[in-house]
């Protein structure tokens, strides 16, 4: 049995996705392993141009993660030791394993109401040895791209999007991926856009960057597979393409469904007092891929408590902030608006799989704790 089956509502849907899609994508295996095609083949040649046409960026390479996607594109910018990098401690841990991992330091800003970088609190953290900042688009929302840009632009800074989370998403339709310089995207099993394994994409518009990243994604081999750089094994995967070759023919239906549903709970809960829920899909010239959908409450552990005994499960993203690791050696930055949204957060299942009386359960179960709002 998986993890997720003893939830009458499971946070993922993979396994309705395969129940779905499985003669398509076992087709594309077969495809695959008869023309013995595994590493850099036409598939991730394909799926690069999907994904370039689809976003609007000149450039796309597909490697091995999400968690490389950042650490290559620090690499190909030739960040390292002496150089700072401001981002957020609200992320997953790869965003500062990156930085760290290049040589250089990672400078942590607090978040505003949206888990979205605090654009009111990056000029402050701007020093001399200030060379890049990642925004990381959380939960499929976009950060404030303009304000960013404009201060980035003031200081002479790289911009380097975290977009793990928020393939699809857009501002205006200006795409996540498309605004910095060269961005980082993950296609992890839990990502809205997602292959079967580990797998993720470095999006840019400059030719000498994306020149860079093939080199660094494959071992310093140019296409004449002439050695010229030392590098890294960090391939997307070619089968993992043919799959991610599947799943984008049904990712606009995908992101519908997230939407559908993020708006089915906003009318269910807007009204329960002490809740505070993203915001609703369709109100601002922010699109939202609703990658999660995380509601907000002072009493979160006996929400969370409550949910899993109406056997809904949930997920926290995530309780401790990475400055709070103790491991991590982060504690001298003071994030208030972090800590006080990480105690709060609890994130209720989104996929396209979720039928509309799960839904309604879950909003059910919610009221039901706020004594049926
Ligand atoms: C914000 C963020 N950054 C980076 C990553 C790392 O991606 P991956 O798991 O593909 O290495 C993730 C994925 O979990 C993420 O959510």
């Amino acid at each position: 049995m998986g993890q997720h089956d003893s939830f009458q509502v499971p946070y993922v849907g993979l396994k309705k996705e395969f129940d779905q899609r499985q003669a398509e994508l076992l087709a594309a295996f077969s495809k695959v392993a008869a023309n013995a095609s595994y590493i850099l083949r036409e598939e991730v040649g394909l799926f690069e141009a999907s994904i370039s046409k689809m976003l609007g960026v000149r450039h796309v390479i597909g490697v091995n993660s999400g968690t490389d996607a950042l650490f290559l594109a620090l690499k190909a910018l030739n960040i390292g030791s002496g150089d700072e990098v401001i981002t957020v401690a609200h992320t997953f841990v790869a965003t500062i394993a990156a930085i760290v991992h290049c040589g250089a330091k990672p400078v942590l800003v607090d978040i505003a109401d949206d888990f979205n970088l605090a654009v009111a609190t990056l000029e402050q953290a701007i020093t001399v040895s200030t060379k890049a900042i990642i925004p990381v688009h959380m939960n499929g929302r976009c950060c404030d791209m303009e304000a960013i840009l404009s201060i980035a632009n003031k200081y002479g800074l790289h911009v380097v999007e975290d977009a793990a989370q928020s393939m699809g998403s857009h501002i205006d339709g200006t795409y996540a991926g498309t605004f910095g310089v060269i961005n980082a995207f993950s296609l992890h099993p839990m990502k809205n856009l997602h292959c079967y394994g580990d797998g993720g994409v470095v999006t840019t518009n400059d030719d000498r960057l994306a020149k860079q990243l093939r080199l660094l994604r494959n071992h310093g081999q140019n296409p004449n597979k002439e050695l010229v750089a030392f590098g890294f094994n960090s391939r997307l995967d070619n089968l993992q393409a043919a799959f991610l070759n599947i799943n984008l023919k049904y990712f606009d239906g995908d992101i519908a469904r997230r939407r559908q549903i993020a708006l089915r709970y906003h009318a269910g809960l807007k009204d329960c007092a002490g809740l505070k829920l993203p915001n609703p899909p369709q109100q601002s010239s922010y699109f939202d891929v609703f990658s999660s959908y995380p509601i907000r409450c002072a009493e979160r552990n006996r929400l969370l408590r409550h949910l899993q005994q109406k056997g809904i499960e949930c997920f926290i993203h995530w309780e401790t902030p990475l400055h709070r690791n103790e491991y991590l050696k982060l504690g001298h930055f003071s994030l208030p608006v972090t800590e006080q949204i990480v105690s709060e957060v609890l994130s209720l299942p989104i996929h396209p799989f979720l039928e509309d009386e799960q839904c309604d359960y879950v909003i059910d179960a919610v009221k039901e704790f706020f004594n049926g709002c």
